[in-house]
């Protein structure tokens, strides 16, 4: 299979959480955590979905993983929908797609010895014997960087970094297709940082994995994914090729993240104008109107106020959520409504 082929279509994906009603009338409030996502992720590519805190990355990933139950929308992977499936075929779907969590401290199991931390995912979802799985979690001891004789020792034993490896080898395990890393570096120094995405870049080329990579920081993105799409309050607001985004961000709200966290290769610095947005995002418990962004975007105009924007091709694959993007980018972009 090469690039071209999607793996994984995320079609209009909602979560939304219930919270407690506040008195015996009322109504419940719902957090609008993820509020019509879509994306698609090409085989062998690593997408990234990046975002401030809160905007709902990691329920998404959740979402993708399985692990909540979506309130709407589609996940195809390979073709197939996710959706009302039965626990045989889940575990079918499991074995093809993995998750790397973001704290190595909390994600591993304290009380285990890293070789049955390793092994759980086989011993749960294949027919393997002990033999094979203890060859097995050898050699994937040794993928990650650590030496076999380690599997004896506790998580506790370990770096942050090495947790992460651990995490990493865990994953591996059953030989998945797709893997979901949910902030898998935030929680490291840059120091290790750079190490545990080296070694993440690695093993796609060697074992031809496919990510979704989720993370705040826009430099870690920049240096992993091939595609990325930008959210703000459980939605997302640009899409794109890596290229395309970095160089030509068209919505003022990845504007901002670009200025608030400047590009690092030098080849591109200079060409994005500063834009500077203020405060935190607001709740999305009850999320503004119309544009999520209108109440910290310096362009809003009262349509903004009143109607939502759909996300629009504007050429080169990017699309752009946002009313006025030709007028904010002050050039002809030719919007094809989807
Ligand atoms: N189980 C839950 N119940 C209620 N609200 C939740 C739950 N999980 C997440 N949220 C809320 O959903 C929003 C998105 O959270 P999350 O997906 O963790 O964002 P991110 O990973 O981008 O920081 C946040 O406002 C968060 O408080
Ligand atoms: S739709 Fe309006 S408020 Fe939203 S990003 Fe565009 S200009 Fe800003
Ligand atoms: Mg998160």
């Amino acid at each position: 299979m090469t690039q071209s082929t999607t793996m994984l279509e995320v079609r209009d994906l909602k979560v939304h959480f219930a919270l407690k009603k506040a008195g015996l009338l009322s109504e419940p409030a719902h957090v609008y955590a993820v509020d019509g996502v879509s994306f698609d992720v090409k085989q062998g590519s690593a997408y990234g979905i990046v975002g401030e805190s809160g905007c709902g990355k990691s329920t998404t990933a959740l979402a993708l993983a399985n692990l909540i139950v979506p309130t709407g929308g589609e996940i195809i992977l390979n073709g197939q929908s996710l959706t009302a499936r039965t626990r045989k075929e889940m575990k079918e779907i499991h074995k093809n797609l993995q998750m790397i969590f973001q704290d190595p401290y909390s994600s591993l199991d304290p009380r285990q010895r890293v070789e049955n931390i390793i092994a759980k995912p086989m011993r749960q979802l294949t027919n393997m014997d002990e033999a094979a799985i203890s060859r097995r979690v050898d050699e994937l001891i040794t993928k990650v960087g650590l030496r076999p004789e380690q599997k004896k020792l506790f998580p506790h034993q370990f770096s942050g970094g090495q947790r992460q490896r651990i995490g990493i080898a865990r994953a591996l395990a059953v030989n998945p297709k797709l893997i979901i890393c949910d902030e898998p570096v935030s929680a490291l120094d840059v120091a290790i940082q750079a190490q545990v995405i080296n070694l993440l870049k690695l093993l796609q080329k060697e074992l031809g994995l496919t990510y979704v990579f989720i993370s705040h920081d826009l430099a870690v993105v920049q240096r992993l994914c091939d595609a990325l799409s930008v959210m703000y309050l459980g939605r997302v607001v640009e899409q794109g090729d890596r290229r395309e985004i970095f160089s030509r961000p068209l919505h003022p709200y990845t504007h901002a993240l670009l200025t608030a966290d400047p590009v690092k290769d030098p080849t591109q610095r200079g060409q994005v104008k500063r834009l500077r947005i203020e405060g935190d995002p607001p709740s999305p418990i009850n999320p503004p109107s119309g544009c999520h962004f209108h109440t910290r975007c310096p362009y809003a105009q009262e349509i903004c106020k009143q109607e939502m924007p759909i996300l629009r091709d504007v050429g080169e694959g990017q699309r752009v959520a946002c009313h006025l993007v030709e007028i904010v980018n002050n050039k002809p972009v030719s919007p094809v409504s989807l």
